[in-house]
């Protein structure tokens, strides 16, 4: 694929990816159509802007004339364009389903209507619901989301096999756990937690904090994108993970530890409302099929994040004023206990 429509290009990975892609994949084009919702961001892409490789568009992928227009000059599209936090989706699930539904319904149209040789929807194990203390989930795992976050990702997959069986269209799933790494918006708790720390702020765990995520490095995530990009089957569906289950307070403590603060940052808050209890990914296939696994450890994973976010401080203290703390205050305010 030497052309590629990347949407949602200006987030968390997107923009991981479309480093990976300009600086390994063997790319002609790289086209970036993003909304620059709150969590879209021009800095995240600011050192390959100058790339001719490259080109930003602004525009919604609800926008079907845009979208076809795009898709006319590529080969392929990854869609990574979603409202991606469950917490705001228990606030107001509308924009999540006008995205991350309809969204990815005229992607699909545009898709169909310009050739394209391949699609890419970018998933997440949360449509899969939540595990118990044993097993994990296998790309036969029946979808059963409990977020409206979820819910609206697992319609998008639900769509996608549909495009495919009608229509034929060459599109593949993936279905990743938690990625954390440079770039990545602080209301998810990896960077939410580290610069808090760095600010010398408590850290807001949910209920007990034994809820269990498995976590992958956001760079690992993008290396399977760009296998099943090039070499996964039109209609299968990959499920992506790290290998590494942890629980919040784990995580939490091992935060702590890195940037040397003691537990008395830690801030037992109201639990989030239906909240998952684990989820867990089996990546034999994706493993077996494209020979891909994940690189990086997890504390190697989470050294690198850290030093990030510590050398790139400006980044997160721009975002983290306005609208972030109205909404960190609605979020958090009144859950303390
Ligand atoms: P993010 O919230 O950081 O970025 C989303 C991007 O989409 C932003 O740049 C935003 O401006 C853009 N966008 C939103 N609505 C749009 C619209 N209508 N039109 C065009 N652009 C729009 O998200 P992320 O964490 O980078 O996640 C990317 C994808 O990966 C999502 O589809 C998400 O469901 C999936 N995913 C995320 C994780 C994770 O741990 N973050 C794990 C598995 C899967
Ligand atoms: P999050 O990063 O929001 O990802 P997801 O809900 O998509 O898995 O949350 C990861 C885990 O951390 C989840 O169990 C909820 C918990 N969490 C907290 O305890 N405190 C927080 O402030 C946040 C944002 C999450």
């Amino acid at each position: 694929m030497k052309k590629i429509l990347v949407t949602g290009g200006c987030g968390f990975i997107g923009s991981n990816f479309i480093r990976h892609m300009l600086s390994h994949g063997k790319v002609e084009k790289i086209i970036n159509l993003d909304l620059l919702t709150y969590a879209g961001n021009l800095e995240n892409l600011a050192d390959v802007e100058a790339d001719p490789r490259y080109e930003f568009v602004r525009g919604d992928v609800c926008n079907f004339d845009l979208a076809a227009e795009l898709m006319g000059r590529v080969d392929a599209a990854v869609n990574f364009a979603a409202e991606s936090h469950v917490d705001r989706s228990i606030i107001d699930s509308s924009r999540f389903v006008r995205t991350n539904v309809a969204g990815v319904q005229t992607l699909l149209d545009a898709a169909r209507e310009a050739g394209l040789e391949r699609f890419v929807q970018i998933s997440t194990d949360e449509v899969y619901g939540s595990l118990g203390p044993e097993g994990r989930f296998t790309e036969r795992t029946p979808l059963a989301p409990n977020s409206p976050y979820s819910a609206s990702k697992a319609s998008a997959d639900m769509l996608v096999r549909a495009y495919h069986h009608t229509h034929g269209l060459p599109a593949v799933i993936t279905r990743c756990s938690n990625n954390y790494g440079p770039y990545q918006f602080p209301e998810k708790i990896v960077p939410l937690f580290i610069t808090n720390l760095l600010a010398d702020k408590p850290v807001p765990i949910y209920g007990d904090g034994a809820n269990v995520r498995d976590w992958i490095f956001v760079g690992d995530h993008c290396c399977a994108i760009d296998a099943v990009l090039r070499d996964g089957r039109p209609g299968e569906i990959y499920n992506i993970g790290g290998g590494n289950e942890r629980s919040n307070i784990e995580i939490t403590r091992l935060l702590l530890a890195e940037l040397g603060k003691d537990e008395s940052m830690i801030e037992h808050i109201a639990d989030r409302p239906g909240h998952d209890l684990r989820y867990a990914v089996d990546c034999s296939k994706i493993q077996s099929e494209l020979g891909w696994r994940p690189a990086h450890g997890f504390t190697e994973g989470l050294r690198l994040t850290i030093n990030w976010y510590r050398d790139n401080a400006h980044w997160w203290r721009r975002i983290k004023t306005g609208e972030y703390m109205k909404y960190y205050e609605q979020q958090y305010g009144k859950r303390r206990q």
